[in-house]
Order: C-alpha cells, then sequence, then structure tokens
C-alpha cells in the first residue's frame, strides 16, 4: 500500500504554475541566456530602481542579525505616503503572502470564499490550501461579475478576494462601481482588493481605496512592491487595513517574514517618484505598441489596466501552447494560461520597447 500524507485538500492542489526562468529555457532549447526576452511574470522590464540598489548595498553589511520584526521605517514611511496609523499596515513576503495570510486569518476550514473565475490563481490556492469551499463567480467579458458575486455570498463565506486591475485578463472595476460593491458586503465578510498592479492605472482611472478602509472596518487593500516598483526578487507587499483585521494578519505572520533588504529597498523605492513616473510611461507606451500589433495581427486581446496583456492567439485548444512552444524556440518567454481555462490564450508582460519588439517579431513567425 502507497504511504499518503496530509489531508484530502492539500492533495488535491494544482502546484502553481511560474514564469520559466531564462536560465531553464537556455538549458531547454540549447539557448544563449543573453538573447533571451522574458516577458512572463509581470515583472518591472526597468528592473529595481538604482536607489534601491544603493539601499541595499548600505544594508547588506547588517545581515549578520535579524530584521526589524516590526519594520519601523518602512511601516513610518508607508504610514506617512498613506496617511494612516503605522497599525493599521501589515508587511508581507511579496503581497502574495498577504493572501495567504488573509485567508489563513479570517476563514476557517470548511466555511467559504467568493472570487471570480480568471482571477489571480493564488486566490483559489490558498482557500484549498485551507481546505475552505470556493464560490466562484463566472466572469463577464473576462473580468469580475460584481452582482454575481455580492449574490454568491454565503452564510458561510468570510472573505471575498477582488483583483483590480485582474491578473491575468487586466480588467479593471472603476472606483464608484468598486465602492458601490464594498459597502453592499455584509460587514462580517472581509473583502481582499488586490492592487498589484494600481501604480499602472492612468491618471483618469485612479481611485482612493485608502479612504474606503477609513469607512469599511471589513476592507483589506493588499499593494506589492513587485511590479512597478521594480523588486519582485526581494519579495515584499504590504496591506492596509483597520486594526482589528491586522492585528490577525501579525499574529499569524512569520516574525521575520520581510527581509532586511527587502525592507531596505521598499523605503527607498516608496521615494522614488521619478522611477514609478517613468515605469508607468514606458508600460503606457508598451501597451499602445502591443495592442497597434494585435489589431494589425487581428489578434483579439483584452483591454488592459496592467502591464501585461491577454492575448488570443487560436481558436483550438492546443493553440495558447502551440504558439508559446514556438516562440520559446525563438528565445521569447510569456506566459500560458491553459491553467486559467484559457487555452487559446497567452498573457505577455509589456516590456522594454526592444524586447516589445523581439516578441512581436517572434509571434509573427509563431502564427505563419
Ligand atoms: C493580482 C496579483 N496579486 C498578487 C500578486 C503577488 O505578487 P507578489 O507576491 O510578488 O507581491 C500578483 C503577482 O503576479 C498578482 O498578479
Amino acid at each position: 500500500m502507497t504511504l499518503q500524507f496530509g489531508p484530502n485538500y492539500v492533495r488535491a492542489i494544482a502546484p502553481y504554475v511560474a514564469g520559466k526562468p531564462i536560465s531553464e529555457v537556455a538549458r531547454e532549447f540549447g539557448l544563449d541566456e543573453a538573447h533571451i526576452v522574458k516577458l512572463a511574470s509581470n515583472e518591472n522590464p526597468l528592473g529595481m530602481p538604482e536607489s534601491a540598489q544603493r539601499a541595499i548595498a548600505r544594508a547588506a553589511s547588517e545581515l549578520g542579525r535579524y530584521p526589524d520584526s516590526n519594520a519601523f521605517e518602512l511601516k513610518a514611511a508607508l504610514a506617512a505616503r498613506y496617511d494612516v496609523p503605522p497599525e493599521w499596515i501589515t508587511l508581507g513576503n511579496g503581497s502574495n503572502d498577504i493572501l495567504e495570510l488573509a485567508a489563513h486569518a479570517f476563514v476557517e476550514r470548511g466555511q467559504s470564499i467568493v472570487y471570480s473565475q480568471y482571477s489571480f490563481a493564488v486566490y483559489a490556492l490558498a482557500t484549498q490550501g485551507l481546505g475552505a469551499r470556493h464560490l466562484v463567480t463566472p466572469a463577464v467579458q473576462h473580468g469580475h461579475d460584481l452582482d454575481a458575486m455580492l449574490a454568491a455570498i454565503a452564510d458561510d463565506t468570510r472573505l471575498v478576494f477582488v483583483a483590480n486591475p485582474n491578473n491575468p485578463t487586466g480588467t479593471f472595476i472603476d472606483g464608484a462601481t468598486l465602492e458601490a460593491f464594498i459597502a453592499k458586503v455584509p460587514r462580517h465578510v472581509v473583502v481582499v482588493l488586490d492592487e498589484a498592479y494600481t501604480e499602472y492605472l492612468a491618471a483618469g482611472k485612479r481611485y482612493d481605496s485608502i479612504a474606503w478602509v477609513r469607512r469599511y472596518p471589513n476592507l483589506l487593500v493588499s499593494r506589492t512592491f513587485s511590479k512597478a516598483y521594480g523588486l519582485a526578487g526581494l519579495r515584499i507587499g504590504f496591506a492596509i487595513a483597520q486594526p482589528e483585521l491586522t492585528d490577525l494578519l501579525n499574529r499569524l505572520r512569520q516574525p521575520f517574514n520581510v527581509n532586511t533588504l527587502a525592507q531596505a529597498a521598499a523605503v527607498a523605492a516608496l521615494a522614488d517618484t521619478a522611477f514609478l513616473e517613468r515605469s508607468a510611461a514606458l508600460n503606457a507606451e508598451g501597451y499602445r505598441l502591443l495592442t497597434a500589433a494585435f489589431e494589425r495581427l487581428e489578434l483579439e486581446y483584452v483591454p488592459s489596466d496592467g502591464n501585461f496583456v491577454l492575448v488570443r492567439v487560436g481558436s483550438d485548444d492546443g493553440a495558447g501552447g502551440r504558439v508559446n512552444l514556438a516562440l520559446l524556440r525563438q528565445g521569447v518567454i510569456v506566459r500560458p494560461v491553459g491553467n486559467y481555462g484559457l487555452p487559446q490564450w497567452l498573457r505577455v508582460t509589456i516590456g522594454l520597447p526592444e524586447e516589445n519588439a523581439a516578441f512581436l517579431a517572434a509571434l509573427e513567425r509563431a502564427l505563419a
């Protein structure tokens, strides 16, 4: 008899599929790493800001000691930026950590979590890892159907995940619609509003979700330094919520969940508004270029407010895998999204102008 360990709900988890690393593609396809273009993980193509690199160099001498468990300096900087008390902030090892912590802090095994079809994969993983029930509402035009999500909230629902903009689809819900939704969610149900891409929003689309945190004690806003701030490899994100929520996250988090270098780099990156502006402008320009090419190639795409675009590369369910392989052979890494139930589509991160051009040239060859 084969031994089986762990609960059934853990064995049922399909592991998270990450973007392929450059080194792996180089090995697998016999390519030179220097010529590989990676547009697979929604990273900032500008890399880490120089201000953060300098902060890391300064902090390196402190690495013999544990990090500041309470991240005094970073929390003070975030508190000043968002005009909230430091107690309203919880740091995470990436915002992924925040999402997991929230599920564990607010939901018991057997209770339910509501999220949308085609929303970020970690919502399903966090739910499953807890042995909680998934209440998944069908997407509308690849985005969240907020009315359906409200209607799905059951007696035992304790958490709702909303991503705005959403990954992998890039869809966006305007601020007024979103706040009206939050106002209707019962107060004993926590809304985790995942704003990993919020820094990329065009000026006209921005809304103040931190003001909502003051109004709604059941709202938790999750943000990350992985995307526009360019610190994905350091793993740092944060939550802003009222103390009744953050207090629970703080009890559950590992005492040293955010390392010294990440804290130092985040303080620097937070102050580096020029880098953030450059990142957003580069992204907007890349988005125009990619979507114009998709139109020329008559490829359907989902209008995106993130730093990536979902594009349909064929009308049969083998299309995503096939075109992805043809791109990999040419040294271009994008993200197949078959695991999201989107086998005809690929998600491409918006890169530097030369990376976008390399992707488009490879795509045209792959489709030919
Ligand atoms: C919507 C969304 N939320 C959260 C994350 C987690 O990012 P991180 O853990 O790097 O902060 C991602 C990363 O792709 C994302 O797309």
